[in-house]
């Protein structure tokens, strides 16, 4: 299996094929995501309220991003890896901007940045499109917005709000975005949206007339603690509990002496040269 290319993904809008997206962080996360046939895989920079513990997105660091982006590459060698440009790293003029993202690809190993925002980052996307740096958007709710906004609601409610994003997608097209991520958008306006622009659009709480759809790990599988509106959320699994269990027994083994038992030890007599800790 080879990663997907952006020509391909273009090739699943036109032929009305799902892409299916999910965030991983790490090694093992990235592996699972890769082995189980996800198309993108999204470094998000939730990762600062599923991994890290923050309250937003916004104390997220480039250098944070670049470190799970790596550990993400190694997990998933044949698939595409998007990553997010955090909080302010690309509005601080293009010459920056294009620093940050070089960093993301070259320090990170990711294959193309996602930045949250509409026509006001035109400048940011031609230079980055230009200097071989593919970009997805992010219209609707953008949480890195979250103390803007004053909330994580739903976006385009009105007919107003509702013309501004379909104004923007535009934008993010004409600007040479590969593609555009939806967040809370009602399921009339992003399909709207998907249907004014030839790239595809991956809905998160956006219903089902999107290009795709993406959510993040840990909400698909109940790992941690999630601060999203869970009503767009699916999950498939209980993780979380099952860990909590196991390591819950282990806890009592240990403090009951029923872990280690004889045959996880190594006694003097049998040990030899080499030690097989398989
Ligand atoms: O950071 C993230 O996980 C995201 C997705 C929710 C789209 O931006
Ligand atoms: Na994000």
């Amino acid at each position: 299996k080879s990663a997907l290319t952006l020509p391909k993904l273009k090739t699943m809008k036109d032929q009305n094929k799902p892409i299916a997206m999910l965030t991983a962080y790490d090694h093992p996360s990235a592996m699972l995501a890769e082995e189980a046939g996800v198309d993108i895989i999204l470094v998000g920079d939730s990762l600062g309220n599923v991994v890290l513990g923050y309250d937003t997105t916004v104390p997220v660091r480039l250098e944070d991003m670049i470190y799970h982006t790596r550990a993400v590459v190694r997990g998933a060698p044949h698939t595409m890896v998007v990553t997010d440009m955090p909080f302010a790293t690309y509005r601080l003029g293009t010459e920056s901007t294009l620093r940050n993202a070089a960093k993301l690809m070259q320090e990170g190993g990711a294959h193309a940045v996602k930045l949250e925002g509409g026509a006001e980052l035109a400048d940011e996307i031609r230079v980055l499109t230009s200097a071989g740096i593919p970009v997805l958007g992010h219209l609707g709710l953008t949480p890195q917005s979250v103390h803007q906004i004053g909330g994580y609601r739903i976006q385009g409610k009105n007919s107003g709000e509702a013309e501004k994003l379909l104004q923007d997608a535009k934008a993010l097209e004409q600007a040479g975005a590969f593609g555009i991520v939806l967040e809370l958008v009602t399921e009339e306006l992003a399909a709207a949206m998907t249907r004014s622009i030839g790239i595809p659009t991956i809905g998160i709480g956006a219903g089902r007339g999107c290009d795709g759809q993406v959510l993040v790990f840990h909400d698909i599988l109940r790992y941690g603690s999630g601060i999203r509106d869970k009503k767009m959320v699916k999950s498939y699994a209980n993780i979380g509990d099952t860990i909590r269990n196991a390591i819950t027994e282990y806890v009592d083994e240990v403090k009951t002496k029923a872990f280690p038992e004889e045959k996880h030890s190594f006694p003097l007599d049998q040990s030899s040269t080499s030690t097989n800790l398989s």
